[in-house]
């Protein structure tokens, strides 16, 4: 009897496990995404602050002057589970964009300064404008864009990563397009945004172009997933509380047919 307790916890551990592996593939491309680790994978995975904060930064400094978060307000950079910076921080934040108001008594728009209720401030005022920017190619809103990515946060990063001095053969490359190992197509219009040095980090990490493409991705990965944490937090629980349900049921069973001679 014992012995059967024992074989379905092991059936049930066993396809918990299953559950978690996931190979996922660059779908048009077919070539393996690069899998780094993330503390935010896996069952207890949560978000690593400093690396959330760096992300933003990188994100404000490099990625924003093509790509828009029209999503996010400057105070959801405060809210738990997220980069966590301070009220003071995300209101200076906030304050470093200028930002279109109105319109006032006299029916005029005017400008003032950001403040943490607003949205992220876009490169530009529409698609239109982006693309005239960009030779015609728009490069996507990052609100929620790890989610919209088969592969998401490692094809994100596979792309960041991706860009290769030597073109093969096979690929004639015209002006403003640059050859990446992870886009569909291997054919990108947005040149390799990162490299060694991009930004300098106040902490001391050091920016390698490794390093700031996966802080970059954290944050995208936050942005796109506010909630992971909580989630995660109560994935766990549940689970706890099913195993102790489980093996509960698994007694009062036992109780209940104690008396009932088994059928040889
Ligand atoms: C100079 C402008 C510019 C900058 C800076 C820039 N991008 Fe882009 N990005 C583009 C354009 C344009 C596209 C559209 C490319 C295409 O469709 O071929 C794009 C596309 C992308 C895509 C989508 C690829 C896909 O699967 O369609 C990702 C992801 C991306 N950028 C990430 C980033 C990140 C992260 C940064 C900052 C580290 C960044 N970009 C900085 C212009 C830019």
């Amino acid at each position: 009897m014992k012995s059967s307790l024992f074989k379905s916890s092991y059936l049930f551990i066993i396809l918990f496990l299953f559950s978690f592996s996931n190979i996922s593939f660059s779908k048009e491309t077919n070539v393996e995404l690069l899998k780094p680790s993330w503390s935010f994978d896996g069952f207890f995975g949560k978000f690593d602050r400093a690396s959330l904060q760096r992300g933003y930064q990188v994100y404000k400094e490099v990625c924003a002057s093509c790509h828009s978060m029209k999503q996010l307000s400057y105070r959801n950079l405060g809210e738990q589970g997220g980069p966590e910076f301070t009220e003071a921080e995300v209101k200076a934040i906030a304050s470093q964009y200028e930002v279109l108001d109105g319109p006032n008594a006299e029916g005029e728009m005017f400008t003032r300064k950001g403040k943490p209720s607003d949205k992220f401030k876009s490169p530009y005022l529409n698609e239109n404008a982006s693309r005239a920017a960009n030779g015609g190619a728009y490069p996507p809103d990052m609100s929620v864009l790890v989610k919209a990515r088969p592969g998401g946060s490692d094809y994100i990063y596979s792309l960041l990563m991706g860009y290769e001095e030597k073109v093969p053969d096979n690929i004639k490359l015209e002006d403003g397009v640059y050859y990446n190992k992870y886009m569909p197509g291997n054919k990108i219009r947005m040149a390799k945004p990162l490299s060694e040095g991009s930004v300098s980090y106040t902490d001391g990490t050091k920016a390698t172009q490794e390093q700031l493409s996966k802080d970059v991705v954290a944050f995208l990965t936050w942005a796109a997933e506010p909630h992971l944490e909580a989630r995660k937090k109560l994935g766990f629980k549940s689970v706890v509380y099913l195993l102790i349900l489980t093996i509960l049921v698994y007694f009062v069973k036992k109780k209940i047919w104690l008396r009932v001679e088994p059928k040889v």
